[in-house]
């Protein structure tokens, strides 16, 4: 595993200068893009209007995270206004296999999401649909909580099993709590893709902190 890919989060950004905001970390991967609808997470962020104004602007290919109920219009609705990936939860959809399939249909990277509390178990199958995996390393809904360590099991488990597909294999992300130590962490147990709100927009200079966040996830995975 050599590829790592920083997803700065929006979240936190400031809101009444975004595309500045998104300038500051033009050298990241993709743009993470968390959109919550105050029913399954209890926060609401972007409208679906607001978030196709960003996918149009933004110069980096832009990764939707919704964190909404019944996602499973919505996702492909994503992907057809031109996210690079979208990825809704497991847990609020009522057909994730067909969501996968149609997303992948209208051109973009076809993602799941399981919450801390949801086993890997629940989404083996649907493994060899998808293009990456989101390991949730905190209860969704906002920013700057804590990293979740008892989730690096599941994060190993997934590893091991992706392993084990053919190629292309799925990408395994991690949301929440990714700072300096803890990407460290994450990328040991198999995380190739990290999402971090609040380390890089809290930080003095978002690009060092990108660069930073990179080769720590990178040296991690080289020893293990
Ligand atoms: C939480 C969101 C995250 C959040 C990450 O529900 O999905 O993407 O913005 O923020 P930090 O990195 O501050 O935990
Ligand atoms: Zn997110």
């Amino acid at each position: 595993m050599e590829v790592i890919r920083i997803c700065p989060s929006i979240l936190n950004a400031d809101r009444s200068n975004l595309l500045a905001e998104i300038r500051k970390v033009a050298s990241a991967d993709l743009l993470h893009l968390d959109v919550m609808d105050n029913r399954f997470v209890p926060n609401f962020t972007f409208t679906f209007d607001e978030s196709v104004d960003i996918i149009e602007k933004s110069s980096l290919p832009v990764d939707a995270h919704l964190m909404i109920e019944n996602p499973d219009n919505d996702a492909v609705a994503y992907a057809q206004a031109g996210a690079a990936s979208v990825t809704f939860h497991f847990e609020a959809s009522k057909d994730p296999l067909g969501t996968l399939k149609a997303i992948r249909e209208a051109g973009a990277r076809a993602a799941l999401a399981i919450k801390p509390g949801t086993p890997f178990a629940q989404v083996q199958s649907l493994m060899s649909n998808l293009d990456m995996l989101l390991v949730m390393t905190v209860e969704p809904g906002f920013g700057g909580q804590k990293f979740m360590q008892d989730q690096m099991e599941k994060v190993q488990q997934a590893r091991e099993f992706i392993e084990g597909l053919p190629e292309p294999r799925a990408w395994l992300q991690v949301d929440g709590g990714i700072n300096l130590e803890t990407i460290s962490t994450a990328a040991q147990a198999g995380a190739d893709t990290f999402v971090a709100g609040s380390a890089i927009y809290g930080s003095a200079n978002p690009a060092e902190t990108i660069a930073q966040l990179r080769n720590a996830a990178r040296d991690r995975n080289e020893l293990g």
